[in-house]
């Protein structure tokens, strides 16, 4: 068991348990970016931050009209918000470039980035524009890819943070298939969810790495949500519908840990945060437990490879490389 990326177990500096909105420090003058703020965890991270009074920018792969509807039922409870909405799709790398080339050029700078968008276990294996399996592609190749892109607008702000969310299920099993990356021979919607939720956990830790060995100033933070209420939960079958009376937490609270990620000051690079209740699926707010395969650097090192190849982003390199 342990709670950062250094795989040791931290006691100090854990966050407040309860901690909530109310603890948010204010985000007026902040430009935060969250992909998939269309619904869920997504849209309750940007509401909340848009109410704390940051610009926020939502990027996902609704329509521009369901966008305007997002951006609607957020002023009204923040009538006040600086929201706009950016259609863009995770499962087109050329898609990730255009989103990032006009970010580049229309904001000043980049607060925070937050990499929330998802698909979960698609029972039938798709594949992306661009040929990979697309849990991978979404959930984890583009926001590879849409980080580096967005790099020299992150380093612009006096105090860049990237948050990138996994979930529990990069826990249950879960490793990089590199064999068969892409699940081409032998496809299970469970493997591929878990291989792409720990791919992001590793890529948050290996960013932290690669930031302070290269002098970027990011803080690399990963979440998860436990269990929430949501479109990715309700629309998965039977047992998560069942389930989800008794279990799933509301959306709001499981965007908590990413809130607490993004905003609070002692929020700390490199680590995990998540809830802290049976099997981390609710409760309290805590260090989130690290699975053992996020911990290995030689892996981390070799998927960030692959994935600097499929993606076609080389990040700067760094002196140790
Ligand atoms: N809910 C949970 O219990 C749970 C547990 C563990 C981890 N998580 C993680 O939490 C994150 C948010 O999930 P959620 O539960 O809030 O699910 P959700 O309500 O289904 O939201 C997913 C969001 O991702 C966007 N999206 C999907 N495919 C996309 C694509 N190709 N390009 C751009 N955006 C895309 C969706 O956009 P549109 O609606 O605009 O299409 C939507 O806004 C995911 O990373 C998920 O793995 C959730």
């Amino acid at each position: 068991m342990s709670a950062c990326a250094g795989g040791s177990p931290i006691a100090q500096g854990q966050p407040k348990p309860d901690w909530g909105l109310a603890d948010m420090p204010s985000q007026d003058g902040r430009i935060v970016l969250v992909t998939g703020g269309t619904s869920g965890i997504g849209y309750e991270s940007a509401k909340a931050l848009a109410a704390a009074g940051a610009r926020v920018v939502i990027a996902s792969h609704s329509s521009l009209e369901r966008g305007e509807d997002v951006l609607a039922s957020i002023r009204q409870d923040a009538p006040n918000a600086q929201v706009q909405y950016e259609k863009f799709d995770l499962a087109d790398l050329a898609s990730g470039r255009a989103l990032a080339e006009r970010l580049n050029a229309t904001l000043p700078r980049l607060d925070v980035l937050i990499n929330n968008a998802g698909i979960m276990e698609p029972p039938e294996r798709g594949v992306s524009k661009d040929g990979l399996e697309m849990q991978f592609a979404v959930n984890y190749l583009g926001h590879f890819a849409l980080t580096e892109r967005l790099l020299p607008l992150l380093r612009k702000s006096d105090a860049p943070r990237v948050v990138t969310l996994s979930s529990i299920a990069a826990r249950r099993g879960a490793a990089i298939h590199f064999e068969d990356l892409q699940f081409e021979q032998d496809y299970d919607p469970g493997d591929a969810y878990r291989q792409s939720k720990l791919a992001c956990l590793m890529f948050a830790f290996e960013l932290q790495r690669r930031s302070d060995a290269s002098g970027w100033g990011l803080r690399s933070i990963a979440s998860h949500p436990g269990v929430s209420r949501t479109n990715l939960q309700v629309n998965n079958g039977v047992v998560r519908r069942t389930l989800g009376r008794f279990i799933l937490q509301p959306a709001a609270r499981g965007a908590l840990p990413t809130l607490y990620a993004a905003t609070a000051p002692d929020a700390r690079g490199g680590s995990y945060y998540g809830p802290t209740g049976v099997m981390e699926m609710r409760g309290p707010l805590g260090f989130a437990r690290v699975p053992e395969a996020a911990t290995d650097a030689r892996t981390s090192t070799r998927l960030w490879r692959v994935s600097e190849q499929l993606s076609g982003t080389p990040y700067p390199s760094r002196a140790a490389d």
